[in-house]
Formats: structure tokens, sequence, C-alpha cells
């Protein structure tokens, strides 16, 4: 086997000069953007050196939309986000529900920019573009555009008409959808009014549409099935973008639904291609096995190839797996930029001078006063300041408030994840640790909290359906002392465990909670640190955040196999 594959491996660099672009097979490893990355759009810039870009959906997460840049379909780096200032959309700052925020952008080249055009859902459905996707303040302020529905699709046709096609609700029932269009003039984002454009396989909801144009054909790749299981990638093709389209006989042509595989799911594709020709696709799905019971991580990216002969419809290769085979572009990190690849662990120690991550995450839009990286005595800290609501909010949340938290997703499904806490409450109330976090409704917190007059101890509770007891200890006054280590660990494919111990020192577990209670909605887990008063207006005493790190313990890509995290000392060199 071995000696067989050097030996291909040799003929092909030798055959190479006379047939550069014949590429050799090599893996993909699924997930290719790991954990909280739904509704995948992705382009291939020829003119930006040969770079592959991805824009993914971020609901409440801020900042939003992350571009992420990858020269081989493998390392993905994450190089701006495209929402990254309040002033792009400040009414995202008054969002209240928790499955709101951004949907499904559709991220497009066009005339030597990037456009993305998206629903902030709760807000504005918008338009915005940059010239350099490297850098965050180049990408503009939202250009409003009145689009009745969700999921908006750009698409310049060939007489440079703009077209918007878009799920819209046409029953009071949200799940009946069909897709319209609209015609859509820039700058000014003002579009025609809608018309009715394709049904899809009546398979509802349709959404998710992306057009594109192929040897004379205008092609309509759709999502139909809802996000969860019966989640499906259709496609139809007309005369013209305003069709009529007839739909593939093939169709779906790609699902999990009614398959037992582990990537369930699949579905929301977008179609690309590289400079060699060779097609790509990229999708949602989630880890969660024929059971859709088990999925903290929400609904990822992956990859697969297709192949999309002259005249014919696009095949994809599915069905989508953790491992493989494809014509992959060659192993090229060379990604301009300081971000760090999706798949990286973390060491932080919050040096003077460092700034906060650019993969780090806040929920909502964030008070920046209550972040601050080694303050005066507090030398290689994040220092937080406690919002007045906890991660739950009460009945007096007011949303512009925000709330004092910051994580990064989880993007293995075992890691271990651990923060120095060095935190003395004075006031009832008062509480910081660390969380496993989905959305302000299912969140799973340990954390020191002063309880009463008599002192601080040590707290684990959940938020959310099933959420387990609470549990309240002592903390023992060498650790309050000599500050806390506190942990977060996916210790098997089903669970996690929390535990503290004093810091240096070894870790007790607190907890055991099943990954279950994150597996739901439309995001996925963060893990990270907060601080909060509980309600008191009194209270402002800083936690000391130090030495973040989280690391990966292996993907599991299910019938009991994994493949090595990146960073992990037996990795595979991915
Ligand atoms: C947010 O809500 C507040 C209170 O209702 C209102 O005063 C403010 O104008 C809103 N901001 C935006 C940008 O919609
Ligand atoms: C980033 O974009 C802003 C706004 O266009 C510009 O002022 C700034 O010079 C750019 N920075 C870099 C490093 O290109
Ligand atoms: C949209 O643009 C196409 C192509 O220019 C045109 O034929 C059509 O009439 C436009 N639709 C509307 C509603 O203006
Ligand atoms: C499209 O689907 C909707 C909702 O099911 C239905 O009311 C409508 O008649 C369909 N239109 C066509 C042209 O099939
Ligand atoms: C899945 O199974 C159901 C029930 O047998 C069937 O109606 C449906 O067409 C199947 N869908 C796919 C995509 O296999
Ligand atoms: C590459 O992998 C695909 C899918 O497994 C397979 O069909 C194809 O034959 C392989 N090509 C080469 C050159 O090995
Ligand atoms: C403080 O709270 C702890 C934990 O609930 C409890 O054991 C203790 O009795 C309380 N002390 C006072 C003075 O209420
Ligand atoms: C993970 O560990 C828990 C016990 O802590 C156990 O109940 C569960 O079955 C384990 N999951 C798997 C997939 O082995
Ligand atoms: C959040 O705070 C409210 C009071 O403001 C409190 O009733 C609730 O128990 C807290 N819940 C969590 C999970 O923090």
């Amino acid at each position: 086997m071995k000696a067989t594959s050097l030996f291909a491996a040799a003929s092909l660099t030798s055959l190479s000069y006379c047939q550069p672009t014949k590429q050799q097979n090599s893996t993909i490893y699924n997930p290719i953007l790991p954990g909280f990355h739904p509704d995948p759009s992705c382009v291939f810039v020829k003119e930006w050196d040969n770079t592959f870009f991805c824009a993914t959906s971020t609901f409440l997460a801020f900042p939003g939309i992350p571009i992420y840049a990858s020269k081989d379909l493998q390392n993905w780096k994450l190089v701006s986000h495209a929402f990254n200032r309040p002033e792009q959309l400040p009414a995202f700052g008054n969002i209240t529900g928790q499955q709101d925020g951004w949907y499904a952008p559709t991220l497009r080249y066009h005339n030597h920019r990037f456009w993305i055009i998206d629903s902030c859902v709760g807000s504005d459905t918008g338009y915005l573009s940059t010239s350099d996707p490297y850098n965050n303040t180049a990408w503009t302020n939202v250009t409003p555009t009145s689009i009745p529905g969700y999921d908006p699709d750009l698409f310049w046709d060939t007489d440079g008409t703009l077209y918007s096609a878009f799920a819209k609700t046409v029953l009071s029932d949200p799940f009946t959808t069909e897709i319209h269009q609209v015609n859509i003039s820039m700058p000014s984002g003002d579009t025609t009014p809608d018309r009715f454009l394709w049904n899809g396989t009546n398979v509802q909801p349709p959404e998710g549409p992306h057009m594109m144009i192929k040897d004379g054909y205008h092609y309509l790749l759709l999502a139909e099935g809802g996000t969860a299981q019966e989640h499906q990638v259709t496609i139809g093709r007309g005369q013209s973008a305003q069709g009529p389209f007839e739909s593939d006989p093939k169709n779906p042509i790609l699902t999990a639904y009614n398959t037992t595989e582990y990537f369930q799911t699949v579905g929301h594709a977008d179609l690309f291609q590289d400079t060699n020709g060779q097609w790509w696709g990229v999708a949602l799905s989630t880890r969660s096995g024929p059971e859709y019971e088990t999925w903290p991580m929400g609904r990822e990216t992956v990859l697969y190839p297709a192949t999309w002969e002259k005249g014919q419809w696009p095949v994809l290769g599915g069905p989508v797996r953790g491992k493989m085979e494809a014509p992959l572009p060659p192993v090229n990190k060379n990604i301009r930029g300081p971000g760090a690849f999706v798949r990286d662990p973390d060491y932080y120690t919050f040096s003077p001078g460092s700034s906060i991550p650019s993969h780090f995450s806040y929920w909502r839009f964030p008070q920046i006063q209550n972040y601050a990286i080694s303050p005066t005595n507090h030398r290689n800290t994040l220092r937080l300041l406690p919002s007045r609501a906890n991660l739950t909010g009460d009945a007096a949340f007011v949303p512009t408030d925000g709330i004092t938290f910051i994580g990064r997703r989880q993007t293995d499904t075992l890691f271990t994840y651990s923060v120095d806490v060095e935190y003395s409450p004075t006031e009832i109330g008062e509480e910081s640790g660390v969380t496993l976090f989905l959305t302000q409704s299912y969140h799973v917190d340990l954390g020191i909290v002063r309880l009463n007059k008599t002192g601080n101890y040590l707290r684990f509770r959940a938020e959310g359906s099933n959420a387990p007891k609470e549990i309240v200890a002592p903390i023992p006054q060498e650790w309050c002392d000599q500050g806390m280590h506190l942990q977060i660990k996916a210790y098997n494919i089903t669970h996690f465990s929390f535990s503290a111990g004093l810091k240096g020192g070894q870790v007790k577990q607190i907890a055991s909670v099943p990954a279950t209670l994150v597996s739901n909605g439309f995001t996925g887990s963060f893990v990270g640190v907060y601080a909060t008063k509980n309600g008191n207006i009194k209270g402002k005493t800083p936690s000391y955040i130090s030495n973040w790190v989280y690391q990966g313990q292996g993907q599991y890509i299910g019938n009991g196999e994994f493949y090595p995290s990146n960073g992990q000392k037996s990795g595979a060199g991915l």
C-alpha cells in the first residue's frame, strides 16, 4: 500500500511537466470550517493570488460574517469580518431573538470588489462590499435593500443586470416559502417589486438560492427540506435568469436524508471552480450521526468535489464524509494577515500590547470598556468588568447593555479549554467564570460567585431545557488566595466536564453534562469567560483572566474513527 502510493507520487511528479493540469488526489478532512460555521458561500478569486474565500452565518455573534481565505481548500485563515463595527448596522444592537441576526450570506466577487448580501433577521437585509478582504475597516457600512424575504443571492447576468433570488414566506406558516427574485440597482440597493421564480422540488421550504450561468444555461441551486435531517441540495436550470426552470431529474443532487451517515443535515450548498477547472462544493452539515441528538458544534462547513461536464447537470461528490479523496490544490498556508487558522489551538497570555484575537467572539455588540488587555498592575491578563445582566438576562434586560462574555468556537469534537481566574467578588450577585455557550437560552457555567455575606462560592449552573441541578461548593481558602484554574473539557463525543482547581495545580471535576444541552437551534457552541452582577446594580469588581488555552484532542468523523486535531503532538500533519 505504502510503496504503491509512493510510486504513484513519484511518477506524477515527473509527468507533471507535460500534464500540468492533471492533479493527484489527496485527502479532504471535513469539516473544513469546524464548529459554528453554517450556510457557507465561497468564491475562487484568481486576481487575488488564486485564493478561495468563504463567508458564513453568525446570528448574534459579533464580530459577524467571518471571511476565511485558503489556497489549498484545507487550511483556512480568518482574514476579516464583514460586519465588524456597530456603525455598519446600528439596529443589530436592538435585536432580541436568540435565533435572529445574520443569516446566510452570499459572497461574490465582481468588478474588482467582494460583495456580500445578507438578511439580518430582526433588523434589515442589506449589502456590503470591500476592495480588500484582508482589512476589516475596508468593509463598507450595510446598505439596506428592501428584499421581502431571507437568504438573498447576488447574480450579475451577462447583460450586467444584478438579480437577487431569495426565499419568501408565502403563507402564515413560516416554513412555507417560494423562491422569488428582484433586480437590484447599485449602489442605491433599490429593488424592483419581487416576482415568483421557482419552487424547487416542492420539499418545503425552498431557500438558500444561488444562481450561476454555464454553457448558456442559468442554474438555480437551492436548499430544501429545512436545515435539519431532511436538508437537501437541489438544482434547476432555464434559458433566462428570470426562469422558468426545469428540475434536474436526479434531484436531490446531495443529501444525507434517509442515510446513516455521521455527517447529517447536508445542504445549503455553493459551487465554485479552481484554477485547474476542477469544481468544488461547500455545504453545511452537523456531525450528529443518524440519531441527530448530539451536535454541540452546530452546523459546520464541509467540502466535496464536483464534476460539471459541458451542457450537463453538475454531479456533486457525496456522501459527505470526514475523509474524502479529491484533487486538492497543493498545501499552501501562505495567507496574509495576523488571523488564526480555523483549526489552530489557542495559547493566549494577553501580554501588554497584544490585542483580542480576531476569532474571539462576543454575543451582541460588546460594551468595549468591559474588556481590557494587560491593564495597569495586572499585566498578562484580560480584565472583565461585569454586565448587570447574566448570560441569560432577565425581564429587565436591555439588549444594547450587552452581556460580558467573550469566547471562541468549539472547533474539535474533543478539546480542553482552560483559563486562570483571579477574582474576589464583594457584592452579592457578582460572578465570573467559564461557560459553554450556545445562546443566552442555552449555556452551562462554572463560576466564582458572591452568594451572601459569608462569602464566595464555586457555582455550577445551566440554562436551558433539561438543565442539571445547580451545584454550589465552598472555595478552599488557598484557591482564593492564589487564583483559580477553571476548565471545560469534551472528554468523549457526548459529554463535557467542568472542573476547578488551584492555579497551576490539579483540577477537580465539579460536574459532567451531556452535550445534548447545547445541541439545538441555528448556532453552535462557544467556550469562553463571563462576568456579571446577576441583576444587582451595585458591584464593579474586575475579574482577571489569564493563560487562555484551547487545545483540540481529536475530530470524530463517525464509525469509531477520529483524526487528530491541529497542534496535537501526535498530529497527522494536516
Ligand atoms: C434601539 O432601541 C432603542 C430603545 O427602544 C431606541 O431608542 C434606538 O433608537 C434603537 N436603535 C436602533 C439603531 O434602532
Ligand atoms: C484598511 O481600509 C481602510 C479603509 O478603507 C484604510 O483607511 C486603511 O488604510 C486600510 N488599511 C490597510 C492596512 O490597507
Ligand atoms: C429586470 O432586469 C431585466 C433585464 O434587464 C429586465 O428584462 C426586467 O424587466 C427587469 N425587471 C423589472 C421588474 O424591472
Ligand atoms: C409554489 O409553492 C407554493 C406553496 O406550496 C404554492 O402555493 C404555489 O402554488 C407553488 N407554485 C407553483 C408555480 O408551483
Ligand atoms: C426519504 O424517505 C422518505 C420516506 O420514505 C421519502 O418520502 C423521501 O423521498 C426520501 N427522501 C430522500 C431525499 O431520500
Ligand atoms: C480520486 O478520487 C476519486 C474519488 O474517490 C476517484 O474516483 C478517482 O479515481 C481518484 N483519482 C485518482 C487519479 O486517483
Ligand atoms: C451562604 O450560602 C451558602 C450556600 O448556599 C450557605 O451554605 C450558607 O449557609 C449561606 N450563609 C448565610 C449566612 O446565609
Ligand atoms: C461519555 O461518558 C459518559 C460518562 O461520563 C457516558 O455516560 C457516555 O456514555 C460516554 N459517551 C460515549 C459515547 O462513550
Ligand atoms: C440570571 O439573572 C436573573 C436575575 O437577574 C436570575 O433570576 C437568574 O437565575 C440568572 N440565571 C442565570 C442562569 O444566570
